[in-house]
């Protein structure tokens, strides 16, 4: 997403300067090329020689440096870039910025550019709270600046509070936000993620390989698209994927049929990627089972609801999209669950392969429409596996606003 993007990090006089450095280096990771301007402040807290090597671009710290061909600095690089940083953003060039002045590098680039400008503050805390700096963050937000809240912590003045610079992870995703089109604004959508632990007594329990990450990965790249997500999740050990995704988290599949259920009249496409159990042990035992003299103990199962399939008997206008995790004969079930469970999409994925399935960040899938047509999706990120996903249900969106009758009522 940010390769051949040219961004402008601008760097002011803060001690969370030193983190910028691993900013440059995670943008220029992806693909990016970064052109580093500082101001005067900035320059006592690291060096423009770091930003430099790092960037293999000239740092510009004096207004009145030109580039090669003679154009003038600021106006040249604002004009060529898809993005300015300010990272991190002191009270200082807020309140500078806010108010119209430009009398430095930085101050001068942002009024000259008319791309997106997105600022991480970091301060004290006090300084952050304060009614000025306040009232110049709101300024600055409603002429559409863009903004990472602080994150609270230990500061470097020794004080805690909110006035840390947002983690560089959560600054990449929004800058990836930034250039992500919004094609599911308005659409809420509910994504079931990870196992489920059916329990057999106090300290034991069934359950399988899935990790979660297919369905955190479909959670976090909905949001970006400007969907309003719903995380359903089994017990999983990732960090969520975004702040602003809320996670519900469930253990057995009775526990995920019910949060489904009452979330369902709100949303307008369910992504099921969970891997439900389709048994539980009939009686969950009180006390823990303890060791047999002949050394066999029978387990009596029964089934769980199908909770995908209840949805495609009770869906309105939802799009359903269901999962199939196969280890031989994909295409036959996969067509056969998506007929049966009444589903717009299947995402058929042989977890017999390498690199696919359960507890890889990688997967290799094929889609497959109530139209009967197909996708093959070769071994990509999960997180690119669940962007094409995501165009599909964007299409199937698309069609259905275009075949709904007059009036458009839900
Ligand atoms: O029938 P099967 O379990 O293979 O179907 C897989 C799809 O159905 C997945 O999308 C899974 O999340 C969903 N499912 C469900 N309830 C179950 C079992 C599976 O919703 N009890």
């Amino acid at each position: 997403m940010l390769k051949n993007k040219e961004i402008i990090l601008g760097v002011t006089g803060g001690i969370a300067a030193y983190k910028t450095v691993e900013l440059l280096r995670e943008l220029s990771k992806r693909g990016a090329n970064v052109h580093v301007v500082m101001t005067q402040n900035a320059q006592r807290f690291i060096t423009p020689l770091t930003f430099q090597t790092l960037s293999g671009n000239p740092v510009l710290c004096d207004m009145f440096q030109l580039l090669e061909d003679s154009k003038i600095g600021h106006v040249a690089l604002a004009d060529s870039a898809d993005l300015m940083v300010i990272a991190p953003a002191t009270a200082n060039i807020l309140g500078k910025i806010a108010n119209g002045i430009a009398d430095d590098f930085v101050t001068t680039m942002v009024m000259a550019t008319k791309v997106p400008v997105l600022f991480a503050p970091s301060m004290n805390v006090n300084m952050w709270e304060s009614d000025i700096v306040q009232r110049n963050v709101e300024r600055l937000k409603a002429h559409r600046y863009e903004f990472m809240d602080p994150a609270e912590g230990d500061l470097a003045c020794g004080s805690v509070g909110k006035g840390r610079m947002a983690d560089i992870e959560e600054i990449i995703e929004k800058i990836e936000d930034i250039f992500t089109t919004k094609d599911l604004t308005g659409q809420h959508v509910l994504i079931t993620a990870g196992p489920t632990l059916e329990p057999i007594d106090p300290v034991r329990y069934i359950t399988n390989r899935s990790t979660g990450r297919m369905g955190f990965a479909l959670a976090k790249m909905a949001r970006r698209r400007g969907a309003e997500v719903t995380l359903i999740t089994g017990p999983h050990y990732l960090s969520v994927p975004r702040r602003d995704i809320p996670q519900i988290v469930v253990n057995d599949a009775r526990e995920m049929h019910d949060a489904v259920a009452g979330c369902f009249d709100d949303c307008q496409i369910v992504i099921m990627a969970a891997a439900v159990a389709d048994f539980r042990p009939q009686d969950v035992l009180e006390e823990k089972i303890t060791k047999r003299k002949n050394g066999s103990y029978c387990l009596e199962m029964e089934k769980n609801p199908d909770i995908l399939k209840e949805l495609g008997e009770k869906k309105r206008n939802h799009i359903l999209v269901g999962f199939a995790a196969e280890t031989s004969e994909l295409m036959e079930h996969a067509e056969v669950k998506l007929q049966e469970k009444k589903l717009d999409l299947i995402v058929a994925n042989d977890v017999t392969q390498p690199g696919a399935g359960f507890g890889v960040d990688t997967n290799r899938v094929k889609i497959l429409d109530a139209f009967g047509k197909v996708r093959t999706v070769p071994l990509l990120s999960k997180d690119e596996v669940a962007h094409i996903i995501l165009d599909h249900v964007v299409k199937l969106v698309k069609k259905k606003e275009k075949d709904r009758p007059w009036p458009r009522n839900w």
